[in-house]
């Protein structure tokens, strides 16, 4: 995992000096809050409903168990003894006072984290892969890249202040995990018809209240030209982006005001100027990737097939295994899923004392790393098969393995009305209450793949248009009604869902999810999946069973 070098740690230490300077001279009345907002939001910084708003930024990702066990210092001195895991591999605290919030910045620059550019109109934190470097069907590992962009990203000084938010991934696998089409930016690893390996990026895509699906700009792109093209994109999308409208300000929207064609040709006309300024080579692209070999594998890990007969005594386990873990790319490894879905909690929050238990779990059975997903779960990547049964018990104990990975109840979901200044609806005692519903874990197993994604309002923070059933809140006179789309998804083949009807009131918003799931088990083809079947039958036969009877 990359280690800072002195300036990283300069930069990070002096912001928190900088930040410490800022917030006394806004307590003390120094400061407006509209000055201080523009500072804040640099830091991560939200003022919510109830309290401020800090969100950490975890690069790609990856995280120590160092780390882990910051996280949970800061949830326990700072906050109200939990954190919540985003969609966007960050972390947020929902509770820190303003006052101390220098201090928990300070706490997190001691191992190497900070807030810097997790909010705001600037290059936010590049997403990847929770597979990266463990995953079969890997081109090359992601993460190198991821670094070499953060670096080019963190303080850029002409990117400071675009028309919005902007967002990057990057995916090295067949298997798009990281929702890269629906990024400002995608990136993946491709291979050229010569063999090489260079990328292929996307332009335009973007979720909110206008989702669009990113299109491709450049199909093959050479590596050491990776940052003078993103960096062309970045300038014509400052230069042209709509700054005139918040809701228009994306480049997803210049993309397609322009047209693709038109567009593609600014950048490379802008591309051309700069490409050889910025190149990167081999040895820098080599030397990012010596931070991330891989870890000491055991030769003779593959020996071990136990756990497979523990699974044929163990029906607890055996799910558990079949849905909470995937095959690692070296024989007798196993990669693990740590659900953030328990029953009892929303999605992606967890404890100071879990987070805790989780690192020293990580020190023990996963070379003393852990992973954030896209899907708001955590992941122990490479844990021999010899120890599986023993984690699932220890796992098991602190409440953290439900065994309900890429089920209906690993549910995306925002904070909603129960944080959220923006909210029209509440999203996680919704979640809970379709939890309840679908509690069954052998019923969920037999819906198989599914993904639920539920949002508060149009910002889409939860990504309901990618949601195989996606769910947003919306108002109607002051009361809470939620809107349903069918058929969206963030894989290889992005989707947008399509809209089943009128929303819902929020006391019939369960049983619509049950009816819908009904009508798929009725339908369904041996082995089909939802997403299968939704795209065979259509809409028709879900809106005739939810709206029968209006
Ligand atoms: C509680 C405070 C939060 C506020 C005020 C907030 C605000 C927003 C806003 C205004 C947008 C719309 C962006 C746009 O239209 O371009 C947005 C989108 C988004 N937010 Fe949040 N959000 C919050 C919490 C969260 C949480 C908890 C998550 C993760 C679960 C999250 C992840 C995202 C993502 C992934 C998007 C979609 C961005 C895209 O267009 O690609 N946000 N958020
Ligand atoms: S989707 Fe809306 S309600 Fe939910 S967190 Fe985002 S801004 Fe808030």
């Amino acid at each position: 995992m990359y280690q800072y070098t002195d300036d990283d740690q300069t930069l990070i230490d002096e912001r928190v000096t900088q930040f410490r300077s800022q917030t006394q001279r806004f307590l003390q009345g120094q400061l407006g809050p509209d000055e201080f907002r523009a500072l804040r939001l640099m830091n991560g910084l939200y003022i919510q409903t109830h309290a401020p708003m800090l969100r950490v930024a975890i690069p790609y990702g990856l995280l120590s168990s160092q780390q882990l066990r910051k996280l949970a210092k800061v949830a326990r001195d700072y906050d109200r003894g939990y954190c919540h895991f985003t969609t966007r591999q960050n972390v947020q605290y929902n509770w820190p006072e303003l006052a101390t919030v220098p201090d928990l910045l300070a706490e997190l620059a001691t191992v190497q984290m900070h807030a810097i550019q997790t909010s705001g109109n600037c290059l936010r934190n590049t997403t990847s892969d929770h597979l990266a470097g463990v995953s079969p069907d890997e081109l090359e590992d992601p993460r190198p890249y991821c670094e070499i962009i953060r670096q080019w990203t963190t303080l850029h000084p002409e990117f400071a202040f675009l028309p919005r938010k902007f967002k990057i991934a990057v995916s090295g696998s067949e298997h798009d995990r990281a929702a890269v089409q629906l990024h400002d930016i995608g990136v993946y690893l491709v291979k050229n018809e010569a063999g090489e390996i260079g990328f292929r990026v996307l332009a335009g895509g973007g979720l909110g209240r206008t989702p669009i699906i990113g299109q491709t700009v450049k199909s093959f792109l050479e590596k050491k030209y990776l940052l003078s093209y993103l960096e062309a994109i970045v300038r014509v999308y400052n230069l042209h982006g709509r700054r005139d409208n918040k809701y228009k300000a994306r480049i997803k929207i210049l993309v397609k005001e322009t047209g693709l064609e038109k567009f593609t040709a600014m950048v490379e006309e802008e591309w051309q100027r700069t490409k050889d300024d910025i190149l990167l080579s081999d040895a820098q692209i080599a030397a990012m990737q010596a931070q991330f070999t891989p870890p000491p594998y055991a030769a003779d890990a593959a020996n071990h097939t136990g756990h497979k007969t523990q699974a044929e005594v163990d029906q607890g386990f055996a799910k558990w295994l079949k849905h909470n873990t995937v095959d690692h790319r070296i024989p007798g490894y196993q990669v693990v899923f740590v659900s953030l879905k328990a029953p009892d909690s929303p999605p992606g929050d967890i404890t100071a004392d879990r987070l805790d238990a989780l690192a020293d779990l990580a020190d023990q059975y996963s070379f003393a790393e852990i992973r954030s997903t896209h899907r708001q779960n955590l992941v122990l990547a490479d844990v021999k098969q010899a120890d599986l049964f023993e984690l699932w018990q220890k796992l098991d104990a602190i409440k953290l393995a439900t065994a309900n990975i890429g089920t209906a109840t690993d549910m995306i979901c925002c904070p909603g009305l129960d944080f959220c200044s923006l909210a029209n609806a509440s999203s996680i005692s919704v979640a809970k209450e379709i939890n309840e519903a679908l509690d069954d874990i052998d019923y969920l197993h037999d819906i198989g793949d599914l993904k639920i994604n539920m949002s508060g309002c149009m910002n889409g923070c939860a990504h309901q248009s990618v949601g195989h059933i996606g769910i947003l809140g919306v108002d109607k006179k002051g009361e809470e009604w939620y809107q349903l789309t069918l058929g969206g998804s963030s894989d290889n083949e992005a989707a947008i869902g399509e809209r089943l009807g009128p929303a819902v009131a929020k006391n019939q918003i369960t049983q619509t999810v049950v009816a819908i799931l009904d009508v798929y088990i009725q339908q369904r083809l041996a082995d089909e999946t939802f997403l299968q079947a939704v795209k065979r039958i259509g809409l028709e036969p879900f809106r005739d069973r939810v709206y029968a009877n209006h």
